[in-house]
């Protein structure tokens, strides 16, 4: 007992060192406050109206500059509310600094004409910047007259569209928890960049939207994709020329035209796609699963150590195929063949129904046939009948069980 009583008085020297202790941390605590503080701008203090009519594009940009300028990390807070940005915008790089966090709470809005944006082929972009993340928030790109255009009879008065989100030329990206509904054209693109992390993205427009592919990846490498849900009208996912290192999982994919390596191949000189897998997805009433296309057209591209593996398909019109005869409208390349060298190619663990008799279709390039394509544990079925698989100038190997049985 006595002891206990000892112990528990502070001597002077202790209540000095505690007083001293206490002292440290609440100036620390009030510094990493006031550093808090100091580096999150929200929008609205530079004019942003969340009234879904106030155009908000130069608040937008002026806390950017600011973010950007600044020497220190910095985030942008976008609260609740609907923002127009109505005109075509870039955030520009290069930033005295590589963490600007954008966190946004409510939706962005392209203006509901569509011609104000449909030349420009972008609506929101970010170039050459380095180190930004995006959590959150929704992008309204407003398509729906564009795509009624492009629908109509009367096409030819209609602007190409503008994507919603681009990264251009830029380093270190994330993404998170983005949603993306009725882009005009494509929902994002990531194009010249690299390391780029995609977490958790919706992408939203109706099956019959022309052009309103997911996400398009071209010229970049280390982009890693992950539980992205994409319900559009064209291509899931799809991968232009000079991508290496893409990693995909987790996909939800439908309606839509699946996962596209191309079109490849419209130029001569041409850098070739590399390493790509795709791991775990879902193709659900969609167009194509698995695709590689190319242009038939002389070019000296390539596509090489790609991986397609453990995929659920519920009735797609083309689970697997390669086509590289691609010529719409016999336009620039009628009886060419393409120049692209298509091998290591790998289909593991794929299962479902196809829509069509010919579930697995290798239609390669006569120049450049397709070498070391493996089919490994691929099962599709076509409704009571045997589906059927199509090789024109494709080689490689069938391991495990195979259905349709293998042309290779
Ligand atoms: C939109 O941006 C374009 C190109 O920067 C510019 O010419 C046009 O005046 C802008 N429109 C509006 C309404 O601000
Ligand atoms: C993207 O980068 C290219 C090449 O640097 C440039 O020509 C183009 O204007 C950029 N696009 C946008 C929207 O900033
Ligand atoms: C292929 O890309 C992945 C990232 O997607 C990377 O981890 C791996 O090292 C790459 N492989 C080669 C051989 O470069």
């Amino acid at each position: 007992m006595e002891n206990t009583t000892t112990t528990t008085t502070l001597n002077p020297s202790h209540t000095t060192l505690l007083i001293f202790f206490f002292y440290i941390l609440l100036c620390s605590s009030l510094f990493i406050s006031t550093l808090a503080k100091s580096t999150i701008y929200n929008v609205v203090d530079f004019g942003a109206i969340p009234d879904g009519i106030t155009d908000s594009t130069m608040a937008f940009l002026s806390a950017w500059n600011i973010a950007c300028g600044s020497t220190k990390p910095v985030g942008i807070h976008v609260p609740k509310g609907h923002f127009l940005i109505g005109n075509a915008t870039t955030f520009r790089g290069k930033c005295n600094n590589k963490a600007i966090s954008i966190t946004i709470h409510g939706t962005l809005v392209a203006p509901y004409d569509y011609r104000v944006i449909g030349d420009a082929g972008y609506w929101l972009t970010f170039d050459h910047v380095s180190g930004v993340a995006i959590h959150g928030g929704v992008l309204d790109g407003q398509g729906s007259s564009l795509w009624d255009c492009k629908n109509s009879n009367t096409k030819v008065n209609c602007p190409i569209g503008a994507t919603s989100l681009a990264f251009n030329n830029s380093d270190d990206i994330v993404i998170t928890g983005l949603k993306s509904v009725n882009s005009q054209l494509f929902h994002i693109i990531v194009i010249g960049s690299h390391n780029v992390k995609v977490h958790g993205v919706k992408l939203i427009a109706p099956g019959n939207s022309p052009n309103t592919d997911g996400i398009h990846i071209q010229f970049s490498s280390h982009v890693t994709i992950l539980k992205p849900r994409i319900h559009t009208g064209d291509d899931c996912i799809s991968i232009g020329p000079g991508t290496n290192n893409l990693w995909i999982e987790d996909v939800a994919c439908g309606p839509g035209h699946g996962i596209s390596i191309g079109s490849l191949g419209w130029y001569l000189n041409e850098p070739g796609v590399k390493n790509v897998t795709v791991r775990r997805a879902t193709f659900s009433e969609t167009q194509n699963g698995f695709r590689i296309k190319s242009w038939g057209r002389a070019s000296n591209g390539f596509v090489n150590d790609i991986h397609f593996e453990h995929a659920l398909m519920t009735h797609v019109q083309n689970p697997i195929v390669i086509d590289q005869n691609y010529c719409p409208f016999l336009n620039g390349c009628p009886s060419q063949a393409s120049g692209i060298k298509i091998s290591d190619v790998t289909y593991k663990d794929i299962s479902g129904t196809s829509a069509t008799q010919v579930a697995v279709k290798f239609d390669c390039s006569s120049r450049q046939p397709c070498k070391k394509i493996r089919l490994e544990n691929v099962k599709l079925s076509y409704k009571n009948q045997n589906p059927r698989a199509s090789c024109i100038h494709a080689g490689g190997t069938a391991l495990g069980a195979v259905q349709p049985e293998s042309c290779l």
